[in-house]
């Protein structure tokens, strides 16, 4: 094996001895209480309840032409969904799409083109799928969103907002898509549901702070001192936030107001050979890839969707609950994560950012007045 210059310059990276050492040691740690659960009454299984067979509801999976998302595209629109595929690149869609329709010939699936770092994009997005329903005379509601999107970035980059890219895809796109379809997801006559996609490796975040700059990911000293792009701690972060606001959401949609009827899961996958490694060295991801396999930790997309579907399928009850494992089981997530203060902070930042954000697009005209 090869090893090039950057990849020997990534191998002594603080970065690469912390996803190494302690991812490996966190998903190790989630494998060890998944055995040991059955001592534990605290995190319960839930069975999966298909939809009812004369309905086809609607879900949107974003993030839907790679790893994760594609599978769950494939297994929900096996359970009778009809399945939104949002994703960057029409081409990929097309060709996903394309997949899933050889190996089940009457999947009902439809393509839209979003980037989730983006909110002029996930604005434009919306309307076109409330336009495509309504073209179809299909009820103007949909049932379940599946917050997939998601990348490792290894170098700082910005999003149109300003925010750091994987802050703005993970944690941002994963809340501004849940804001915006929530009018299309209360609108559902029929209980509806969202799905965030987290990771295990927010149990490695000791403390973090909640505020905009941070949320947008424009002050990293919170997370490294060092001068070098802190990658791992931004994923970390931007997982333990999407948590965090899983469990805010399930407080304010579910328990304070059980009229709407949504309920909201956390879904963590465990380690999946996907794309995810992309911007990774290639030999270094290889290298990792091999090592969790020789450690048992290593899961197929088919095998880490699992958790996802059983979020997406289980029974109302289950919502605020953190899927991980399969075959229906929970775990608890990281203390922190249940911390109803930091939830509240982490709420009311993201939801200046995203106002924040809305008024920079209405004034540059990019959109009209947001419909509601
Ligand atoms: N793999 C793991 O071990 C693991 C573990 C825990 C959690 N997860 C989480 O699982 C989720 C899915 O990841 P994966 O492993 O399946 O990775 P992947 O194979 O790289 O797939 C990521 C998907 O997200 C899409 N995407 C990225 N940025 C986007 C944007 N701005 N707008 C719209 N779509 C965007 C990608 O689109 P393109 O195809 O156009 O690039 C791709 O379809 C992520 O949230 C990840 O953090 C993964
Ligand atoms: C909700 O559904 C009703 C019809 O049942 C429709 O008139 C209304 O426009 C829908 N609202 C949204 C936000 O789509
Ligand atoms: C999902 O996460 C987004 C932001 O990360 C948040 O807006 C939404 O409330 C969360 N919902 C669920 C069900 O996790």
């Amino acid at each position: 094996m090869a090893l090039d210059r950057r990849a020997l310059n990534f191998i002594f990276s603080v970065d690469f001895m912390r996803m190494g050492i302690l991812w490996t040691l966190a998903v190790i740690f989630s494998q060890l209480r998944l055995l040991f659960r059955g001592i534990s009454i605290k995190t319960p299984a839930f069975p999966r309840v298909p939809p009812n067979p004369s309905t086809r509801p609607v879900c949107i999976i974003t993030g839907a032409t790679s790893g994760l998302g594609k599978a769950a595209a494939h297994a929900l629109s096996m359970e009778r969904y009809f399945v939104i595929l949002a994703g960057r690149s029409d081409h990929l869609l097309s060709k996903t799409i394309e997949e899933i329709k050889q190996q089940q010939e009457d999947a009902h699936l439809k393509a839209f083109q979003v980037d989730v770092s983006s909110l002029a994009s996930i604005l434009n997005f919306k309307n076109s799928v409330q336009q495509w329903l309504c073209d179809l005379h299909m009820h103007p509601s949909i049932q379940l969103l599946v917050n997939n999107a998601g990348i490792l970035a290894t170098s700082r980059r910005f999003t149109a907002e300003g925010y750091d890219k994987m802050m703005g895809t993970n944690y941002m796109g994963a809340f501004s898509m849940a804001n915006v379809l929530l009018p299309l997801l209360k609108n559902s006559s029929k209980p509806s549901r969202i799905v965030n996609v987290t990771s295990f490796t927010h149990h490695c975040v000791s403390g973090a702070q909640f505020d905009e700059e941070s949320l947008a990911g424009r002050n990293l000293q919170h997370l490294s001192s060092g001068k070098s792009y802190p990658l791992s701690r931004i994923y970390e972060y931007s997982k333990l936030c999407v948590l965090l606001f899983s469990y805010e959401l399930h407080r304010q949609l579910f328990l304070a107001d059980p009229s709407h009827h949504i309920s909201v899961m956390a879904a963590d996958p465990g380690v999946v050979r996907t794309n995810i490694m992309r911007e990774v060295p290639q030999s270094l991801a290889e290298l990792a890839y091999t090592a969790l396999d020789l450690l048992c930790v290593l899961n197929s997309p088919e095998s880490g969707v699992q958790s996802i579907i059983d979020a997406a399928l289980a029974p109302p009850e289950a919502s605020g609950h953190y899927f991980f494992g399969g075959k229906g089981r929970t775990l608890e997530s990281t203390f922190l994560s249940y911390d109803p203060k930091l939830s509240k902070e982490l709420w009311i930042s993201s939801n200046n950012l995203l106002q924040k954000a809305q008024l920079t697009l209405q004034k540059s005209g990019e959109i009209s007045r947001t419909s509601d």
